[in-house]
């Protein structure tokens, strides 16, 4: 039987700095009330001028180290999740690297946006399982407040902040670890979401007659649509794949986006709302940090025991959706 890929420690960092709906209202035309309740969001973190990905990452890579109890040396492989690391490059990854002395370790970024803690972990398990690696540090961050355009209501109010990650390690003989995977994607629906600017085609042409945004530009009906297909028919994939019902599912932890968007996949799968995770009142959509902020704040609340079966969902730009199946 092939390794599975196990969660031997978890980590997370959120920046200081709470921006408010009240904030929000300061800056925009909006309200607390048409926030809370399109949204679920009542407060996110944002990074100040002088933090970027890797401060967060590096932070949640070392808290991830000593839940683990492990050396740095004995990482194979750093994958950080992100679209907003510090530079175009080098990657986040070789910073957190670097920062973490684990010398003996490769280390690369990884592109899906709000899907990229999905896509990283499968990525990591498949490596695992084919015995390439034995342990391999799994991280999702996003810093967006840096790209959001802070006069656009419909998109200033929706992001947050975070990093959070993961150590997975081959363990034989075991029922536990990365169970069951869904990579999907629809590049037709990349206009939807983007940021035009900073990219080989326009590298950073933000101002005169050739402008493109710099920022995030949203269509936010368009996403939403999107959205409530993608999780649940990840969901419904993963689980059928693995043979599994809603049944089965011990705590979900979705992709903190809305609280609609949550609720409909919930009531699509059946799930009872005890069983559902969300955190996105504190945090907004964080993207690639969501997801494993969400695990780890479940584990920490003692919601995530050893041997609990977890199902996380991921969708954004791209389009790109995912799930996986966990055994805690
Ligand atoms: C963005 C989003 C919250 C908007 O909610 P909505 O219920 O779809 O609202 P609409 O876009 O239909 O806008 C309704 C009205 O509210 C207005 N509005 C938009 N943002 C507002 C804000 N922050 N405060 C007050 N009014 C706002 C709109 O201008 C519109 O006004 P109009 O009817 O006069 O034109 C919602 O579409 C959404 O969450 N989409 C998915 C976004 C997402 O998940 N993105 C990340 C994917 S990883």
């Amino acid at each position: 039987m092939n390794p599975r890929a196990v969660i031997q420690g978890i980590g997370h960092s959120v920046p200081a700095k709470v921006l408010t709906n009240l904030d929000l209202e300061k800056l925009v035309d909006t309200t607390d009330e048409w926030i809370t309740q399109r949204t679920g969001i009542k407060e996110r973190r944002i990074c100040g001028p002088d933090e970027a990905a890797s401060d967060l990452t590096i932070a949640a890579a070392k808290e991830a180290l000593a839940d683990a109890s492990m050396d740095p040396m004995d990482l194979d492989l750093i994958i950080v999740a992100t679209v907003t690391g510090d530079y175009p490059f080098p990657s986040t990854s070789c910073m957190v690297q670097d920062a973490l002395g684990a010398k003996r370790a490769g280390s690369f970024d990884l592109g899906a946006a709000c899907a990229g803690f999905i896509y990283a972990t499968s990525t990591a398990s498949a490596m695992i399982e084919s015995g390439q690696c034995k342990n391999i540090m799994v991280l999702g961050v996003d810093v967006l407040s840096k790209f959001v355009d802070f006069t656009d209501r419909s998109t200033c109010i929706l992001f947050g902040d975070a990093a959070a990650g993961v150590i997975l390690s081959a363990e034989e003989n075991t029922d536990r670890g990365v169970l069951k995977t869904v990579l999907l994607s629809d590049g037709s629906g990349g206009k939807h979401i983007i940021r035009q600017a900073g990219g080989s085609r326009n590298p950073s042409v933000t101002e005169g007659p050739d402008a493109v945004r710099n920022s995030i530009f949203m269509n936010g009906a368009e996403t939403y649509r999107f959205a409530v297909g993608a999780l649940g028919d990840a969901c419904c994939k993963v689980l059928d794949e693995a043979g599994l019902t809603p049944a089965d599912i011990d705590l979900f932890v979705p992709h903190q986006a809305n609280i609609r968007i949550i609720e409909s996949a919930a009531n699509r799968l059946g799930l009872p709302e005890e069983k559902v995770f969300i955190n996105i009142h504190k945090y907004g959509n964080t993207s690639a940090g969501s997801i494993p902020l969400g695990l780890y704040e479940a584990s920490k609340q003692g919601r995530l025991k050893k041997g609990d079966v977890v199902m996380t969902v991921g969708f954004g730009a791209g389009l790109v959706w995912g799930a996986n199946l966990i055994r805690w």
